[in-house]
């Protein structure tokens, strides 16, 4: 297994592109089995969700195609992938698949919408808490499916086509709001979805659904009217840039220091994320779509938050932030309230020689001048980007295991780094 090696104490100055968003991305690709025509995305970023996605869409019979580099383009523009469903040869998603990458449980609602049944395994657990889907079948029952759960399977079912329904989530879910907006854009009759998550990912969705031919109103707000279509059609969308991404670029400047502008981002997107970072003592100034990240001399301060769902400060950007706080002049709380065990980065945090105790669902971080460069090991997606972080402010050599976290999430990671001066190497197994 890949190892990644890095050498803490470098400034980071330069400018880091940001890629097509991977949480955007995996919805737009499942949306593509809702038609016979052409999908084609622009900016998907190159990541191994990504890959994995195109193996379970291919499964399907979904024909994929990555169109070639054209002129004038650069290294880190992300992929124009072309997705034609045009036969749905199976609407079974097998454990060995679905269990390797949770969103792609999703693909429940466009087979469900567009074959009128899907057997699809459960999801599984996680590292992050136990991630139910509950709510994604309940959306789907209020929209006319039957549901059984068989083995390990969902098996859904809507012989005659699945009908408008009014969703009301009890909880914000950003997967149950992909799951019944898929399915409600092909139902017969009106469908209500309230409290619908908002983040941009879910717009970008509802957005390329629209160009498909779909009707929805209530875009980017918590409730979403659909009125069903009988088919849709083949469109071309780019992807909205990584916000997560940019987040944790932005913390890792802050955290090493220097001035870094990340371009090809929308700051709106992440202002939360932006004003903590501001409150932290960086200096942050943003364009329409550029972002730019100084911190020379002062020191960080400690900035006590919760994460929310959208607009809040997303929970995503949970592990990096700590990772921030854990050089503070100061004690800051980071309380978890979507995931119930999402701290797994606290005791690898630990080795850095950061100084953090867990009072239920709150990190307290008490800041430390000086961490020590150590042996770690990345958990998952996110809290593996919070080792990188402490690394780059870290005295000496830290050695990241298990980098294969990393390549879920983040596109040419080592790359981006070293052009700001960051020394970074992956050690190939
Ligand atoms: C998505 C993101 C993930 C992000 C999360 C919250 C993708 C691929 N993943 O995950 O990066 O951290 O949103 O912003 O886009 N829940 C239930 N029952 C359900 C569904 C969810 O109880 O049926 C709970 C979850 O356990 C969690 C909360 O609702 O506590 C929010 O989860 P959700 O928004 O659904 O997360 P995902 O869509 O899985």
């Amino acid at each position: 297994m890949d190892r990644i090696r890095i050498v803490g104490g470098a400034k980071l100055n330069g400018t880091i592109p940001i890629s097509g968003a991977k949480n955007a991305a995996l919805p737009l690709m499942i949306a593509s089995l809702l038609t016979p025509e052409t999908l084609v995305l622009e900016n998907v970023p190159r990541l191994s969700d990504v890959r994995m996605l195109k193996r379970i869409l291919g499964n399907h019979g979904v024909d994929v195609m990555v169109a070639g580099k054209r002129v004038g383009e650069r290294d880190d523009d992300g992929e124009t992938v072309k997705l034609n469903a045009g036969a749905i040869v199976d609407t079974t998603a097998p454990y060995e698949l679905v269990s390797q990458m949770r969103a792609s449980f999703w693909v429940i609602a466009p087979l469900l919408a567009r074959m009128g049944e899907a057997k699809v395994s459960l999801p599984g657990g996680c590292a992050i808490g136990t991630r139910p889907v509950d709510f994604l079948l309940m959306a789907l029952e209020k929209l006319g499916a039957e549901i059984e759960i068989d083995r390990g399977y969902v098996l859904a079912k809507a012989k005659n086509g699945l009908k408008g329904g009014e969703i009301d989530f009890p909880k914000v879910t950003v997967g149950g709001t992909h799951t019944a907006l898929m399915a409600a854009v092909l139902a017969q009759g009106t469908s209500v979805i309230r409290n619908a998550a908002r983040e941009p990912e879910v717009g970008d969705l509802a957005r390329c659904l629209v160009k498909m031919g779909a009707k929805i109103s209530g875009i980017d707000s918590s409730t979403l009217e659909v009125v069903g279509v009988g088919s849709l059609h083949g469109a071309q969308h780019r992807v909205l840039p990584d916000r997560i991404e940019a987040g944790t670029y932005a913390f890792a400047a802050a955290m090493a220091g220097g001035d870094v502008t990340l371009t090809d981002v929308q700051p709106i997107l992440l202002q939360s994320a932006l004003d903590r970072l501001a409150e932290s003592g960086a200096t942050v100034t943003s364009d329409v779509n550029s972002i730019r990240i100084q911190r020379n001399g002062n020191g960080i301060a400690p900035v006590s938050l919760e994460t929310e769902a959208f607009p809040g400060f997303p929970t995503d950007l949970q592990a990096q932030f700590m990772a921030l706080m854990t050089k503070a002049n100061g004690t800051a709380r980071i309380t978890e309230t979507i995931f119930e065990n999402r701290f797994m980065h606290v005791q690898e945090l630990a080795r850095f020689g950061a100084k953090i105790r867990l009072d239920g669902d709150t990190a307290i971080v008490e800041g430390t001048p000086v961490l020590k460069g150590a042996p770690v090991m990345a958990t998952d997606l996110r809290a593996s980007v919070s080792l990188v972080i402490a690394a780059l402010a870290a005295e000496g050599e830290t050695m990241i295991n298990r980098v294969y976290h990393l390549d879920r999430g983040f596109e040419q990671l080592e790359a981006k780094l070293q052009r700001c001066g960051a020394e970074v190497e992956r050690i190939r197994a």
